[in-house]
């Protein structure tokens, strides 16, 4: 793995597991030093570890402020800076609950949007202070093809997500001049190291999405964490410096749009 990113200080929010958890590996293969945070601080300890390098995990509550700031004032005392984020985390417990307009418990809504959403303002806000000390630095959000894909279900998750679209292009012209850029991964289906595992279990609802997307994506497989952590890297890195204000879909093919 060569080193475009060495010495780069970069927290993920949302790093536990999934595509976080193989954003801060691969951030940490390439030479990063690495502020793990998430819900799960367990999870995140252990990717920490498996990452090496100087890569340490904090634990955050993406919908509460002060626990934001803390997690970041954490990295900011370990690295003595900032120079990107990923701000990946999303509730993905509740989704099953994500009915439709008319049957959607509120509560579910509401969860959805503090974390998603208003989750991300909040990341957005504290890494932002930090950021803007350095002439090159970059946030990398992920969304998901949902964001504009309609679909008769998960409007929560879709309204979420198509929210952080627009923050992210908010900040991306706000914030760019001043040597932020900002940017969206837009993941489709996405086979997760959790989700692998349910799958070999043969859970049926994971079974059931993974037949779906495959007859729906026009590639050989279907997308896994480590394809998203590629690009979060290289929009984090001098590579990706002037792509800015961006949605990238990574999802093979699945969702194509103009
Ligand atoms: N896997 C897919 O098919 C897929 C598709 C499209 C978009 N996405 C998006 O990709 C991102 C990562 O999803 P994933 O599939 O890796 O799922 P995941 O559940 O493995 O990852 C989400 C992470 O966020 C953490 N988290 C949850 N609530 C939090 C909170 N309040 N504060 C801090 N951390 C919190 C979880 O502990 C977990 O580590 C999400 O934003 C998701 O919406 C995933």
């Amino acid at each position: 793995m060569n080193g475009r990113l060495e010495g780069r200080r970069i927290i993920v929010f949302g790093s536990a597991t999934g595509i976080g958890a193989a954003t801060v590996r691969r951030l940490a293969a390439e030479g990063a030093r690495v502020c793990a945070a998430d819900i799960n601080l367990t999870g995140a300890q252990s990717v920490a570890e498996e990452a090496g390098g100087d890569t340490f995990a904090v634990a955050v509550d993406i919908s509460e402020e002060a626990s934001v700031t803390s997690a970041v004032e954490a990295a900011i005392e370990r690295f003595g800076g900032l120079d990107g984020a990923h701000i990946n985390a999303a509730d993905l417990r509740v989704i099953m609950h994500d009915s439709d307009a008319l049957e959607i418990d509120l509560e579910v809504f509401d969860r959805t949007i503090a974390v998603n959403l208003r989750g991300h303002l909040l990341c957005t806000r504290a890494v932002i202070p930090h950021l803007v000390k350095n002439s090159a630095s970059a946030i990398v959000y992920t969304s998901s093809g949902s964001a504009y894909g309609g679909e008769p279900t998960r409007p929560s998750y879709a309204m979420s997500k198509a929210g952080v679209n627009a923050l992210m292009r908010h900040v991306a012209a706000r914030w760019g001049r001043e040597g932020v850029t900002a940017n969206v991964i837009a993941p489709g289906f996405t086979v997760t190291g959790e989700m692998r595992l349910q799958m070999e279990a043969n859970a049926s609802e994971p079974q059931k999405w993974s037949e779906h997307f495959m007859s729906r994506t026009p590639h050989t497989r279907l997308g896994e964490s480590e394809d998203h952590a590629a690009v979060a890297a290289l929009l984090l890195s001098d590579d990706g410096r002037w792509i800015n204000g961006a949605v990238l879909d990574v999802n093979g093919g699945s969702l194509m749009r103009s």
